[in-house]
């Protein structure tokens, strides 16, 4: 099996990061991570990834006067380590059209909500404030409209009466750390094929539902 050799690009901790390199460490997981990329020198997760014995470089948005300036530089880091899938894991940065083109059905993003529900941010609080009973995240393909591509996975969470954004983000966030790497694998290991804005996974089986809320 050929491992896909990825990058996970951050901007701040990184725990999903963490979490994608530490399934990576599975021989039989079929991507490697090559690369850590912050755009952001202060990033908490860089030192984590250096731990973890991964590369990691810095490509300082600020030190470009344009988003194209921004973009070759982060191309030429890419390449320079022969990657061949990227994630983004908490990077806050909108990527151009041409940019995503480039990386077309090899670019990967999580998103705390289960989507279309709460593109953007704060989607905690907007998902408590609208009172949806569950609630989740989503990995997709990344398209030029923010938080709209083809859906791989998504887990749901329900949402507890005494919920605040914190408690609530905080049970999502450990749905991430185990939907991440199981979308990365479907998507680096092909067992997830696009077909216009939907997906298609090799080998799902229907599940029962989750109902939300659950009773004594
Ligand atoms: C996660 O909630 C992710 O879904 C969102 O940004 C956050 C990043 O957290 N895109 P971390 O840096 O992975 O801890």
């Amino acid at each position: 099996m050929t491992r896909r050799r990825t990058a996970i690009l951050i901007s701040g901790r990184g725990s999903n990061m963490e979490a994608l390199i530490q399934a990576a460490r599975d021989p039989s997981f079929p991507a490697e991570i090559a690369l850590v990329l912050s755009n952001r020198p202060g990033a908490g997760g860089l030192d984590k990834a250096s731990q973890a014995g991964v590369p990691t470089a810095v490509v300082d948005h600020r030190s470009h006067p344009d988003r194209d300036g921004f973009e070759a530089a982060m191309q030429a880091q890419l390449q320079a380590h022969g990657v061949e899938f990227v994630c983004l894991a908490g990077f806050m940065r909108i990527l151009t059209a041409g940019f995503i083109a480039r990386w077309e059905d090899r670019l990967i993003n999580i998103h705390p909500s289960l989507l279309p529900a709460f593109r953007g941010l704060r989607t905690h609080e907007r998902a408590l404030a609208e009172g949806v009973r569950i609630h989740g995240c989503t990995v997709h393909y990344v398209v030029p409209e923010l938080d709209a591509g083809p859906i791989i996975a998504q887990a749901a969470v329900p949402v507890l009466d005494d919920d605040t954004a914190e408690t609530l983000g905080a049970r999502v966030l450990q749905a991430e750390h185990a939907l991440y790497p199981f979308g990365l694998s479907l998507a680096a290991g092909g067992r997830a094929r696009r077909e216009g804005q939907r997906v298609r996974v090799a080998g799902g089986k229907p599940q029962p539902a989750l109902v939300s809320p659950l009773l004594d």
